[in-house]
């Protein structure tokens, strides 16, 4: 039985990826660090079902903790080791950008040596970031357009990128950077943008919020769904050699195309008024005011354009993505909704 390790399992990306991997019969292993209170909630679906949980592992460890990430590593002895683990909010790292830096770019490195000593044929995925691009001139990005990051997770995960390319080169390891441009899903953190208007939306909804409060609304992502995300990690890891690709749908919307579109699942139309913080989002049948703009969610650096080109995937990996923004945005709206 192949055997996986999942460093940032009870994420969004690594929940699903958990789900993926024990479909195809993989024993999975996961690291979860210690917490006060119970981070385990996108997992609660495998613990709980026991036709799966036999193959289902979690040890308490911490990526900033070398000691902790070699005695799981030696214990489980996985065949593919996926590094999901990050302080992966970006507005986050500008307040905490040393720690960021030890989770998001050491930890890497710690993984990467750690393996090196006790078994350098484990192949490792690092979750490297279309952040790295930062304020490009390319219209759309592919592997080959150059990295300006342009905060400190960037730059952290910039170091995860480099430092994986360099082992891969210098003793000839199967690590692959996988280039993942934003995705989204119902398991999604509740501080990033999607999440928070689904789940604003659905407080409105039964009038136990008002409105819902955000920064930039003109910045522009390219908004891909996570559950069919993981499995590109998967097929990297498949390859005979080991390579870097990008994984997007190509399409690009904006932050307010996205309350729109999300607003207008529950049958309201947004209006916009203003200029600048005090632009607002109105009902347009009410006049309600839904949405504002805080000052607290601008960032002091802020990435305005993300487009992806994934064509390399499509030729090598066979990955293609099939669900698009308006499909995105109704999967995390109907379970909102549900939930
Ligand atoms: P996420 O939901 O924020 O999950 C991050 C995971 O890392 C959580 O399981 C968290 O554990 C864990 N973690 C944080 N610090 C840790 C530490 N010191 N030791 C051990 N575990 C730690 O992120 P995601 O959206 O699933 O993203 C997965 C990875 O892909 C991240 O590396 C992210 O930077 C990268 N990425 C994400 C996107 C995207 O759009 N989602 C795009 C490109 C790249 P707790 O539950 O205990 O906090
Ligand atoms: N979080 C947040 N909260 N973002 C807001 C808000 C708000 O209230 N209002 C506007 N935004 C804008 C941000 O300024 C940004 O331009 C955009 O919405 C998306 O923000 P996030 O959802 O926080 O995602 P991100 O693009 O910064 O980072 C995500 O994608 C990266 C890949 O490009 C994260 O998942 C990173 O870990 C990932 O690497």
């Amino acid at each position: 039985m192949k055997v996986a390790l999942i460093t940032g399992i009870t994420g969004q990306d690594g929940s699903y990826l958990a789900d993926f991997l024990l479909e195809k019969g993989y024993k999975v292993h996961g690291l979860r660090r210690y917490s006060s209170t119970n981070p385990i909630k996108n997992l609660q679906h495998i613990l709980i079902n026991k036709k799966i949980n036999k193959n289902f592992f979690l040890h308490y460890a911490d990526v900033t903790d070398t000691d902790s990430i070699f005695r799981v590593i030696k214990d489980v002895k996985p065949i593919e080791i996926y590094n999901l683990a990050a302080q992966s909010h970006v507005h986050a790292s500008f307040q905490v950008p040393e720690y960021t830096a030890q989770v998001d770019a050491v930890s890497q490195l710690r993984i990467i040596e750690v393996v090196k000593q006790i078994n350098p044929k484990i192949k490792i995925y690092q979750a490297a970031t279309s952040e790295l691009y930062g304020n490009s001139n390319k219209k759309i990005q592919n592997e080959m357009t150059s990295f300006a990051p342009i905060s400190p997770y960037s730059v952290a995960k910039l170091y995860g990128y480099h430092i994986s390319k360099v082992y891969r080169e210098a003793y000839g390891m199967f690590i692959t950077n996988g280039i993942l441009f934003n995705h989204e899903s119902p398991r999604r953190g509740p501080t990033f943008v999607t999440k928070k208007i689904t789940a604003g939306i659905k407080q409105i909804i039964n009038g136990k919020q008002t409105h819902i409060k955000l920064g930039n609304l003109n910045s522009k992502r390219d908004w891909g769904y996570a559950k069919e995300y993981v499995e590109s990690m998967w097929l990297m890891l498949q390859q005979k050699k080991p390579s870097d690709f990008v994984i997007a749908t190509g399409q690009v919307y904006s932050v307010r195309n996205f309350v729109e579109e999300a607003f207008k699942y529950v049958n309201i139309k947004i209006k916009w008024k203003g200029k600048g913080l005090k632009e607002v989002g109105i009902n347009s049948k009410s006049n309600k005011v839904l949405v504002k703009i805080d000052p607290y969610f601008l960032r002091p650096n802020e990435l305005h354009y993300l487009k992806g080109d994934y064509s390399k995937s499509k030729k090598i990996l066979g990955w293609k993505p099939k669900v698009k923004f308006k499909e995105l945005v109704k999967i995390m709206m109907e379970n909102e909704l549900i939930e």
